[in-house]
């Protein structure tokens, strides 16, 4: 497996870096209070799917916005970044971010709305969008793989 290192040090809250990684996009998200706030307002039992889908904690994880983000080293507890895989969990589709209507990410292909966490809430698509393996290197640097 290819791993890659990722400069997130010039992405601001409330935007997102997309890379191709393995020949697929990544979305690296740096949320705003507000999206992290939304994302922990969720009643869990209310989530089309349950599970975290986060390659980098156990499986069968509750699909908590802590157990969706990556925490910067010293700063647990820091729920700002989110790394997922930006292909949808119907058909693949590249989901378009700051949209739909959980103001997260909206799949146009079929109509599948993602929340601020990245997690399924309307559509056809069965997932949440899978967090892949990630951490920080550095407080800048993101090494995906
Ligand atoms: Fe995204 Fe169908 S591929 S909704």
């Amino acid at each position: 497996l290819s791993s890659i290192r990722v400069d997130v040090g010039g992405v601001e809250p409330g935007t997102q870096l997309t890379v191709q990684w393995l020949g697929k996009p990544v979305f690296i998200r740096r949320r705003t209070q507000e999206e992290i706030d939304d994302a922990n307002s969720v009643d869990l039992s209310d989530l089309p799917d349950p599970l975290a889908r986060n390659a980098n904690i156990e499986d069968g994880a509750p699909a908590t916005d802590a157990n969706r983000a990556l925490s910067v080293p010293g700063e647990e507890g820091n729920e700002e970044w989110l790394v997922q895989m930006g292909v949808c969990t119907h058909l693949g589709c590249v989901p378009l971010g700051n949209a739909g209507d959980f103001n997260g990410w909206f799949c146009p292909c079929h109509g599948s709305h993602y929340d601020t966490a990245g997690r399924i809430r309307r559509g056809p698509a069965p997932e949440n969008l899978p967090v892949p393996v990630a951490e920080f290197a550095d407080a800048s640097t993101i090494v995906l793989g």
